[in-house]
């Protein structure tokens, strides 16, 4: 039995399938660095385990209203409120399983067939098939490490047709960390104000995690005009450590939320009522665990910045928000274009598992996630290193 074309077109995630490698190895006993995985190597900060632990002791074992319970939609609300311009009303908000799916029921309902969608490149890896499943066109604007990986304001002007429906943006960005600062998403609102046909879907995932005092800015929070145009995703996956809660949630205008929740009343009903629970107590409880973490990954940041610096060949531009080095490999010259073959020899010989540019739509550049432990960072980029000298040219051949 064969799965339709649809099914047959779905590509495996690059960052899931070289997580899994890792893991595989690593189950086999051999000691792999993981640089793949986009999640924080700290456990999710003990009171929002207790948060989950007293409502299932309590009783919430029963699926909840599709978009949420009401404390949820009311903490989520809250919190998105203090980004924007406009008070987000409780109603004007819904809970996913994850970001990702947030995302889904939002391309789902915003895209018909044919529909343009336009994403600023080097792009999240999930992007493009949650476009095509929707049956919508990618169409990618390139970034450059030399400007910092961010889509200037003619660029997205002139990609912009009648069929263009939803601009992708996200900061700070997975995988270059590129983050926009208010004066560069002014620029950019102009542009997309004076598109009336045109959404903006604001991937905010890791607007907590932000370096060198930038400070977050949402798209939405700019003007009320933004706010009618843009949907909002947000979460607890990454900055409150609890990836594998599968809690993110949503914020914009209302017939396209009412949609994106009808959408997931057939698809998951809900999110899980404990980690609706435990989502509460990050949002509404102490912040100092997300502090904790941020220094963490600020000290890791630093490490990456300063041993990449020393590799010929390598290049970086210094993430603002994430936790990830972006690095470009053309400098090494033949070895940096062919980037798949580049990690798989990687993992194979030094035992390094880090995700291929192509799978961002950057071919010749290597994902290298930075939010693993301190000394397995300095391992993973001793090996790296070593790699690099051991392989000048080209390893694969
Ligand atoms: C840019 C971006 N958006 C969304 C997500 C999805 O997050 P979640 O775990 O909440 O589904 C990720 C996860 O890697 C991400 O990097």
């Amino acid at each position: 039995m064969q799965p339709n074309k649809r099914g047959a077109g779905i590509p495996a995630s690059a960052t899931l399938t070289i997580s899994a490698k890792a893991r595989q190895m690593t189950a086999a006993g051999v000691d792999v660095v993981n640089f793949g995985v986009g999640q924080p190597d700290f456990p999710t900060p003990p009171h929002i385990v207790e948060a989950a632990v007293t409502a299932l002791q309590g009783g919430a074992h029963g699926y909840t209203p599709t978009a949420g319970t009401p404390a949820i939609r009311e903490a989520v609300a809250a919190n998105l409120s203090k980004l924007s311009a406009v008070d987000y009303a409780p109603t004007s908000v819904f809970v996913s399983n994850g970001a990702k799916q947030c995302l889904h029921n939002l391309i789902q309902v915003l895209v018909d067939p044919g529909d343009e969608v336009v994403v600023p490149s080097p792009f999240w890896v999930s992007y493009e098939p949650i476009v095509q499943l929707a049956g919508g066109v990618m169409k990618l604007l390139p970034t450059h490490l030399a400007d910092g990986f961010k889509l200037t304001p003619d660029q997205l002007r002139e990609a912009i047709t009648e069929r263009t429906k939803v601009l992708i943006l996200n900061s700070p960005s997975n995988p270059t960390g590129a983050a926009y600062s208010a004066a560069e998403l002014e620029a950019l609102a102009e542009v997309v104000l004076a598109h009336p046909h045109l959404a903006v879907v604001s991937d905010e995932i890791y607007r907590r995690l932000t370096y060198d005092g930038f400070t977050h800015v949402s798209f939405a929070g700019l003007s009320p005009e933004t706010a009618a145009r843009t949907f909002v995703v947000d979460g607890v996956s990454k900055a409150y450590a609890m990836t594998g809660w599968r809690i993110g949630y949503a914020a914009g205008p209302a017939e396209v939320i009412a949609a994106a929740i009808r959408y997931q009343d057939h698809t998951t009903s809900c999110a899980s009522a404990g980690s609706q629970a435990a989502a509460v107590a990050a949002l509404t409880g102490d912040q100092t665990p997300v502090a904790t973490m941020l220094k963490a990954f600020t000290e890791r940041r630093a490490v990456v910045l300063e041993r990449i610096a020393a590799m010929d060949g390598v290049s970086v531009h210094p993430p603002q928000g994430a936790f990830y080095a972006f690095c470009d490999l053309q400098g090494l010259g033949p070895v940096g274009e062919d980037d798949g073959p580049f990690c798989d020899n990687l993992l194979a010989q030094a035992h390094v598992a880090a995700v291929p540019g192509y799978a961002f739509g950057a071919p010749g550049h290597v994902r290298i996630s930075f939010a693993c432990g301190m000394d397995r960072l300095v391992e993973g980029l001793d090996r790296f290193e070593r790699f690099i000298h051991e392989n000048p040219r080209n390893p694969q051949r």
